[in-house]
């Protein structure tokens, strides 16, 4: 498997560890607990940056440009399913991090719309990243030459500098502590719990 391609898995791996923990933070809400605002703040952080900001912007500004020009139409017309996809998870977001910043001061106001959004986003994603693992990542194996696979690793270098290596290890750290929300949630022990829950 090229490297290009066996990147864009790992991130793929981190984000549905993520969707994991939005679907756990969605039942405790969706159970009366309070979870403390931070854990919110650090899904919105992650889904703009390292979604959106780091992952979208390699498959979007260089994968899908590339493959669009040997691409037929029914490709064509997947590739632009994905950028919308990827559109709607950019909207949900931003909702996302407005009733987050209401939820610090008055949890009960937005519990539900909290709870609808991170619904949305967890259904979202896992369709979208399996289509990509299984479909467009092997479709791009077949088609794009050496030269042009190796070119999209040193551009998919460019947006990781940009964004920073010591952001992108803190965000998976941030993926393995959503974890514990997972293993927690059928407890009374939820670490990323508020005391007020
Ligand atoms: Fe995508
Ligand atoms: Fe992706």
């Amino acid at each position: 498997m090229s490297d290009f391609i066996q990147e864009l898995k790992n991130d793929h791996r981190v984000i549905q560890q993520v969707v994991a923990g939005m679907s756990a933070v969605a039942e405790l809400l969706d159970s009366g607990k309070q979870v403390d605002p931070s854990v919110l703040a650090d899904l919105v952080q992650f889904l703009r940056v390292f979604a959106d900001q780091c992952h979208h912007e390699k498959e979007e500004q260089h994968l899908f440009p590339l493959l669009a020009t040997k691409a037929n139409v029914s490709t064509r017309r997947e590739l632009e399913s994905l950028e919308r996809e990827h559109r709607s998870a950019k909207k949900l977001v931003g909702q996302l991090a407005k009733v987050a910043a209401v939820y610090v001061h008055n949890p009960a106001a937005v519990r539900y719309r909290i709870i609808d959004l991170l619904q949305q986003l967890a259904e979202l994603y896992p369709a979208h990243i399996w289509k990509e693992d299984f479909l467009l990542f092997p479709l791009a194996q077949q088609t794009l030459s050496t030269t042009e696979q190796q070119g999209l690793q040193e551009k998919f270098e460019d947006v990781e500098r940009e964004v920073g290596e010591d952001v992108h290890a803190g965000f998976e750290m941030l993926a393995k502590k959503l974890e514990t929300v997972v293993e927690f949630r059928n407890s009374g022990a939820c670490p990323l719990c508020s005391s007020a829950a």
